[in-house]
């Protein structure tokens, strides 16, 4: 079978190093890819922001399956285009994506369905906005309603910070676009996971647990990124704890989608905040996410692609995941001055030497092949990618290999994973 991938990061990279592997695969496509998906991939150019251009390479390449990474294809329907046209995908419809491309729709159905998430107060005007700041106490979190990339959080000291951040992002000064709603969100406080599923519509199975490191610099300082890491332990998340999550938060969720007319149908990746009061919802995502999915993947032992037709075709509660046990850390190399502005088109060295590392996988956020020359295109470049019977060993290889990388201006942090080694048990 072909598999098409959408997208062009790490997860992506990961993705189809994966795919890969399964048995059932013959050929892998990536569209746009990256340069390092290049190596493994045959790469396609599309515009994920032109639904027609994709719906295109997809119809000219007839995959037996699709597979869609980041949201914003999701947001613009590539699921029901392709459904439509009678082509396997796998992904949430439009519709059940909302989880994620609205923060309105996702905290009204936390309400609507009794899950446990932060109070919130969802402002469509200006008038609704200076009535309800007066109902939080600070910090207040305010939060865009659509979809930012990351940049749509904003954590206020006081009630006319929130106000000010409020507005800018009414008046579209803060993001771009004016946005139409805004959430307002009480602070909470705790370690945060990312527990991702699959989903069927009906049935969920959970990968293993991650944690991402959002904060560009170390000790979770400055601003947020897409993720400068994540490790992934059988330990982080306790049996209970998971089942708990589970049973009063995936489950729930998935068979209130399905009550509301909108099953869900793909990766369900609940962003959870352990508060003293137990798991509360953040955020959901309706994919895979970036960079969970490096570190996550390399631990899977069963075939990727069977797991996603099982999901497509509602078999999920027939289905088991195996996974190495032990641990996985993906530690991401970015460019100087991400998330800011920052240069690209620098060449990069070592990587042949970071790969020879026993148990490490290098996928590529944002490379470019130029002629026989990797070069920087992005903020984000490598995520280097270790398993291991344990984190610290996990750690320790992760950082080895990035010790081989170079090129101007890389910055990575030193410190993923070291809150959960310095933690007592
Ligand atoms: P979101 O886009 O909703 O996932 O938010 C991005 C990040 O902002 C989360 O991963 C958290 O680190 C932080 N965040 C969002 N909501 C809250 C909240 N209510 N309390 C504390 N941190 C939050
Ligand atoms: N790592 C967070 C995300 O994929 O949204």
């Amino acid at each position: 079978m072909k598999v098409l991938i959408l997208g062009s990061g790490g997860r992506e990279h990961a993705l189809a190093w994966a795919v890969k592997r399964s048995s059932r695969v013959t050929e892998v496509v990536c569209a746009p890819g990256n340069g390092g998906i290049a190596q493994i991939a045959r790469c396609i150019p599309v515009n994920l922001k032109d639904l027609d251009a994709m719906v295109r390479v997809a119809e000219a390449e007839q995959p037996g399956l699709t597979i869609v990474g980041p949201e914003l294809p999701l947001s613009l329907g590539i699921v029901d285009a392709l459904q439509e046209r009678g082509l396997r995908v796998f992904g949430p419809t439009r519709a059940a994506a909302m989880l994620e491309t609205s923060k309105g729709f996702a905290k009204r159905f936390l309400q609507r369905h009794n899950i446990l998430t932060a109070n919130y107060a969802l402002c469509a005007s200006a008038a609704e906005l200076e009535k309800a700041v007066e109902m939080f106490h600070p910090p207040i979190v305010v939060k865009a309603d659509g979809l930012a990339a990351g940049k749509g959080v904003i954590i206020c000291q006081s009630r006319n910070t929130a106000l000010e951040a409020a507005h800018g992002l009414f008046s579209g000064k803060l993001l771009g676009e004016p946005e139409q709603q805004v959430v307002l969100e009480e602070l909470l406080h705790g370690d945060e996971i990312s527990f991702m599923c699959l989903s069927d519509g009906k049935h969920v199975i959970p990968l293993a647990p991650a944690q991402d490191h959002k904060r560009i610099g170390e000790g979770d300082t400055g601003p947020n990124t897409g993720g400068m890491g994540v490790y992934s332990t059988d330990t982080m998340l306790e049996p209970g704890m998971k089942d708990w999550v589970l049973h009063h938060i995936a489950e729930p969720t998935v068979r209130g989608m399905a009550d509301e007319d909108a099953p869900f149908v793909g990766v369900l990746y609940i962003g959870l905040m352990m508060t003293a009061r137990g798991p509360q919802v953040l955020e959901f995502n309706a994919r895979f996410g970036d960079p969970e999915t490096q570190a996550v993947l390399l631990r899977l032992e069963s075939d990727l692609v069977e797991a996603l037709e099982a999901s497509i075709d509602g078999r999920l509660a027939e289905t088991e995941l195996r996974w190495t046990p032990g641990a996985s850390a993906c530690v991401v190399a970015s460019s100087s001055g991400y998330p800011g502005s920052y240069a690209t088109g620098f060449p990069i060295s070592g990587l042949g030497a970071a790969a020879q590392v026993p148990g490490v996988q290098i996928f590529h956020s944002g490379s470019a092949q130029v002629g026989n020359q990797l070069l920087t295109a992005g903020g984000r470049v490598l995520g280097v990618t270790a398993a291991a019977p344990s984190l610290e060993e996990a750690l320790a290889r992760a950082y080895e290999a990035m010790a081989e990388i170079h090129y101007e201006g890389i910055y990575y942090r030193h410190d993923i994973g070291h809150r959960s080694l310095t933690r007592k048990p």
